[in-house]
């Protein structure tokens, strides 16, 4: 391929713009352009394409968001949508597509293969709920942003004696919420993964308050209720009393971590290789600390799991 084209789409994640960096960077060290795709797959059909070169990709590795923007298109989920798509990526000389997204985007990716457009695409989410990937780019940050807010909610709920509900994003996937939970020494996590049981919640408060426990820190997943609707069943069960907090869009922000700048440089590297070889259809992902190349539709195929032995640890540690 002589040229390939690379967006961000769906919710943006940090790191995202160390994964541009990376396959800007990595296309042009081995010969190809690169043509930057504004505003996801909506600035695609409407021909939002530039081309980039080494240095317009300089002094963003550091930078939460993406500086190709995002969206989320309705109209690319019709066929006629994607083959919009494809006309104006042809028109632009673009042979190969790298996409930096979640779960929709990989759709997005997965469309445009099968209509004979080689894509590829690289996990980019604060959800880390991506089937065939240990970790998604911007899952680290996000997780250690909320950390950094438990640990500042924890400090006011020791002084206050009182007991915070703690909502954080994720989607249908409670990954965030475990290891955040785990991480900060929640009481108590409520992810979709597991049940909800709120009669075992209100007897486990109980009992930290019979044994003169004086707050505590219940964590619950967007996709399990929000902590609004908790803390109305716990007052309406129990007369429980808590304070609410929704962590909301401060979870997507910042500069990414180490980890997530590492794993995008590695990611999108990666994708452009996958390219080289005039493969599409194709996820990037890493397991067990490889970088790996799947089928792009195994990553529908089968469903994320979350790693339960974190939750059973949890509930062992925060007796
Ligand atoms: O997928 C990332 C994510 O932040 C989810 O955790 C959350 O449910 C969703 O996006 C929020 O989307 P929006 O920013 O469109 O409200």
């Amino acid at each position: 391929m002589k040229k390939i084209g690379v967006l961000t789409s769906g919710g943006d994640a940090p790191g995202m713009n160390a994964a541009v960096r990376a396959v800007v960077r990595k296309a042009i060290f081995h010969g190809m352009e690169v043509a930057g795709i504004y505003h996801g797959y909506q600035g695609l059909i409407n021909g939002n394409i530039e081309n980039l070169d080494v240095g317009d990709v300089g002094d963003i590795i550091q930078r939460g968001g993406t500086m190709l923007h995002s969206a989320r298109c309705l109209e690319f989920k019709t066929e006629e949508g994607q083959r919009k798509a494809i006309s104006q990526l042809k028109e632009h000389g673009i042979e190969g597509l790298v996409v930096i997204g979640g779960d929709g985007s990989y759709r997005g990716a997965l469309a445009l293969s099968k209509l004979g457009f080689p894509s590829v695409g690289v996990p980019g989410t604060i959800d880390n709920d991506i089937p065939g990937t240990d970790y998604t780019i911007g899952f680290d940050t996000a997780l250690n942003t909320i950390i950094e807010s438990i640990d500042k909610i924890r400090d006011t709920a020791t002084s206050h004696e009182r007991s915070f509900i703690i909502e954080v994003m994720g989607r249908d996937a409670g990954d965030l919420a475990l290891w955040a939970g785990l991480a900060g020494g929640a009481e108590t996590i409520l992810i979709p993964e597991v049940p909800s049981d709120i009669d075992g919640l209100v007897r486990r408060l109980e009992q930290g308050y019979e044994r003169g426990k004086k707050h505590s820190i219940i964590i619950v997943a967007e996709g399990v209720m929000s902590a609004g609707e908790l803390a109305t069943l716990l007052k309406e069960k129990a007369d429980i009393e808590t304070r609410v907090s929704v962590l909301g869009h401060i979870q997507r922000g910042g500069s990414p971590t180490g980890r997530d700048r590492v794993l995008a440089s590695q990611l999108g590297a990666k994708a452009v290789e996958v390219l080289m070889e005039d493969r599409g259809g194709v996820a990037i992902g890493i397991r067990n600390h490889q970088v790996v190349d799947y089928e792009l539709s195994e990553a529908f195929n089968k469903a994320h799991k979350a790693e339960l032995s974190m939750y059973t640890l949890s509930q062992e540690l925060s007796i």
